[in-house]
This record gives structure tokens, sequence and C-alpha cells, in this order.
């Protein structure tokens, strides 16, 4: 994609931001114990470490919640939701959660039993925890082609059917109680799913018997990506090309903090009766009551403006094409990234980069501090501190096939200077990288590590 689209949105309220001196950079960082989820969100100048829940909300959402209703039972915020669920997902039903991961708890809890296995393209890890959590094992089964940084097929989000097929063979469709695939794949890169990939894998678990979910937190992202890549659909709408998505599976679970651009909420969605009174009763228990799900009624109502919004091709041409310009002016200075660029993150591929810092030194670590000291921008790693393990034969550590950093982009929020700003920045890094030195882990609790782990320079 050369085309980088203007902001389709001019700025009416701001939120300051402000660069601290490079001092008091240093001394947050050591108070962080060297790790940027210790830092305070103002000693960040730009922050990456998620687009989750953290876009801007448009005009319209905000009237939208000025009309919010607070009625326990039978909102009108919940039948305006309802309508855009209909319009764009056409599930026969669907409750309200606060955020994804309650949406995939609910499903878990009512759906799957101990050993049980669920094959996905790529589950993101609040997912496998939930699976994890209810006894049952995750399974990913994307394309070879994902874990090659330098491979720029279109679509290297899509499932390996081949996989798929032998899978299933191997533990038995009566041990699968449901399938998923995530759109787009966060876990490999933010790279979407073909339309050709979600019926093979559609057909697939139909042939078995298989209820399919779709993991769809950026759903609509995916639909641009199909909109843009996959022959046939060039002259389709986004939403013709969403629908068509949700048509294809049984049920859908969703974080409306990705795509729907709201702050917190989420939503399960399915088309089975019984199921569905499972689910509400899960939910009563869990989170609330079926018309508002834990969320304010005043929530529900930015939910469905964001729905819509989200789809809008105007904002998806620029929201595609603000990650792909940082995307490939990154790749025009020689810093390497998972490529193609993805929808809602470039991933920086921090071993290659810093090839003289080994696995077991962190080289993501050492680029996420330079990214902070040098910019004040924080983002956020993905290699061996997020996910090295020991063995539990050997006690030998197991390194990921990629040490990554994640530079999430936030909707609607930073402008195409402060991408520019970030490459800058790369610059500088690049002119004393031989330099950088290797982190070693001083405190690190046995799961999810990379939140709380304390560092220091070797
Ligand atoms: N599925 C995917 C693909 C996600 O990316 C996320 C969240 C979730 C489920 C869970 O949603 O946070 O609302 O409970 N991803 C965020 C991220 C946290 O930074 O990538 P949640």
């Amino acid at each position: 994609m050369a085309n980088y689209p203007p902001e389709p949105f001019r700025i009416k309220m701001v939120e300051p931001i402000k660069m601290i001196d490079r001092e008091t950079r240093e001394n947050a960082l050591k108070r962080a114990g060297y790790n940027v989820f210790g830092l305070r969100a103002e000693e960040v100048f730009i922050d990456l470490l998620t687009d989750s829940g953290t876009g801007a909300m448009s005009h319209h959402q905000w009237s939208a919640m000025i009309e919010g209703d607070e009625s326990y039972a039978g909102a009108n915020s919940y039948f305006r939701l309802a309508e855009a669920m209909d319009e764009i997902t056409g599930f026969r039903f669907f409750v309200p959660t606060h955020q994804g991961r309650a949406a995939e708890n609910i499903l878990c809890a009512v759906m799957l039993g101990d050993g049980q296995y669920i094959p996905s393209n790529m589950h993101f890890d609040t997912t496998e925890g939930n699976i994890r959590a209810r006894g049952g094992r995750p399974a990913n089964l994307v394309i070879d082609d994902a874990f090659d940084p330098g491979n720029r097929h279109p679509f290297k989000g899509n499932m390996d059917i081949d996989k798929l097929r032998a899978f299933i063979a191997e533990v038995g469709a009566e041990k699968i109680p449901f399938g998923m695939i995530t759109i787009t794949n966060n876990a490999g890169g933010g790279q979407p799913v073909s339309m050709e990939n979600l019926k093979a894998v559609a057909a697939v678990y139909a042939e078995h018997e298989i209820p399919f979910f779709i993991d769809a937190c950026r759903y609509a992202e995916n639909a641009y990506f199909i909109k843009l890549r996959e022959p046939g659909y060039e002259n389709k709408t986004t939403l013709e090309i969403a629908q068509e998505t949700f048509a294809l599976a049984d049920g859908a679970t969703m974080s409306a903090k990705k795509d729907a651009i709201v702050n917190i909420g989420g939503f399960l969605a399915l088309n089975d009766e019984e199921l569905f009174q499972k689910v509400k009763n899960e939910l009563i228990l869990r989170e609330g009551f079926p018309t508002y799900g834990g969320l304010a009624g005043r929530d529900l109502d930015a939910i469905a403006t964001g729905l819509r919004e989200g789809l809008d091709e105007d904002y998806l041409a620029y929201r595609l094409g603000q990650t792909a310009y940082l995307g490939e002016k990154l790749i025009e200075i020689g810093v390497p990234i998972v490529e193609p660029p993805g929808g809602h993150a470039i991933y920086i591929d921090a071993g290659s980069l810093l090839p003289h810092i080994p696995p077991s030194e962190f080289p993501g670590q050492a680029l996420s501090i330079q990214l902070y000291l040098k910019g004040g921008i924080r983002g956020v790693e993905m290699g061996s501190v997020a996910f090295a393990y020991p063995d539990p034969n050997t006690g030998e550590m197991i390194h990921p096939k990629m040490e990554l950093i994640r530079l999430a982009i936030p909707r609607r929020v930073y402008t195409q200077a402060h991408m520019d700003f970030i490459i800058k920045t790369f610059e500088k890094i690049k002119e004393n990288k031989d330099e950088l030195r290797g982190y070693r882990i001083t405190y690190a609790p046995e799961l999810l590590r990379h939140f709380t782990a304390q560092f220091e320079p070797i």
C-alpha cells in the first residue's frame, strides 16, 4: 500500500502530552525496574503499549453516551446495540460483556470440559488462559509463513487447513467442543485471514460438526484487508464482507475495545438457542443481567455507534495506511519488522536488529528501553521476556521463534507527525545500536512474567 490518506477527522478536543527530560526518563526507568509496564502514563510521550481501549471516540459516540439508558433491564441502549449487532453480525443472540476475556470465560464455562482441545490459527494470551483455566488445551495451527518475518504473504494469519485436518484426526472431533479463528491474528503480527481461508476453516469444522467461533476483535480491519487484497472483493463494502465473515460462523467473541473504538466493552454472540440459555445464566452469575452484561447503558450506546464507525472505509483506509506508513518507513531506514505491516501494530524484529544480544539477555527488552530513553515511546516486548519458559524435563530455557517488540497504534489518537517522530527515534537508536547491552532478570513471577518482572543492565 503506497497510499497514506490524511486523517479523515479534525481534532476538537485535545489531551496534552509532554516529553519529560532525559534524566527524569532515566530515573523513571530505574524506579520501574527497567520494565516499561511500571512507568506512569504521564512519563510516556507516545504510548504504543496497546490499541485496546485507547482509541479516541467520535463526537457521535460521546453524544450517544449522553442518551444512554441506565435501566437495569430492557434499556433502550441495549436495543440500539442489538440493532447494530443484527445488522453487522447477523447472529441470533448476543450478550454484552465488560471486555473480550469475559466473553471468552463465559464461552469456556458453558462449552469446554477438562482435557478437551480448542484449535485456532493463534489464540491470544487471554483466550489461551481461559481455555487452560478450564482444563482445556489450546492449539495454534497458523500457516508456517507466519513465522518468517520477511515473507510478504498477503494473508499471513490464515489457518493451515492440512494441519487442522490432521489435528482433528489425531485428537478426535468428539474432543473438540468448539473451534476458533482470530481475526486479525494479533499473536502473529496483526496479520489478516482471507475469506477463502475462513470458508475452508468453516467447512472443515462443519464437516466434523464442531461449532465455529470467531475471535472478532479486529474484524473490520480484517474485512478491509480482504477488500484490498482478495480478488473478487474489491467492489464489496466492508459491511458486506463483515456480514459474509460472520455468516460462516456459529458465534463470536469480541473485545469492543478494538474495532468498536470504545474504552471498555465486549460481547459474546451465537446462534444456538439452548446454548444461549446457559450463557445467560452464567452471565447473570458473573457479569450482570443479559441486557447490560457488566456495562453501563451509555457504554452500550458507544459500542453500537462505534461498531458502525469502525467499518467506515475512509477511516479504515487511513487506519491501515497509518500502520503501513510506520512499517514501510522503518523498513526503508533498515529496521527489520514482521512484513507486511499488520493492521493494528508494527512488530519490530529486535533479534535481527541487535544480533549481538543473545535471547537469554533479552534483545527486545534492550530495544524497548532504548525506545523509551531516546524518544519517550512505550512499546511492549514480545520475545523471551514474555514467552520463554523452562523445559519441564531438563529445566533448560526454551526461547520463542522471534524476539519482537510490538508498537500497537491506538485508533484516531496519534497523527502522521507522531509516526515521523517514532521513525526519527529509530534512526537515532540505529546510530549506536552495536553498543547496546542486554538485561538480566532480578525478579520474575512464575506466570505472565513480562507484566511485573524487574531487570538490571548487564
Ligand atoms: N482476543 C484478542 C485477539 C485480543 O487482542 C485481546 C486483547 C483479547 C482477545 C482480549 O480482550 O483485553 O478486552 O479482555 N488484546 C489487547 C492487546 C489486550 O493489547 O493486544 P480484552
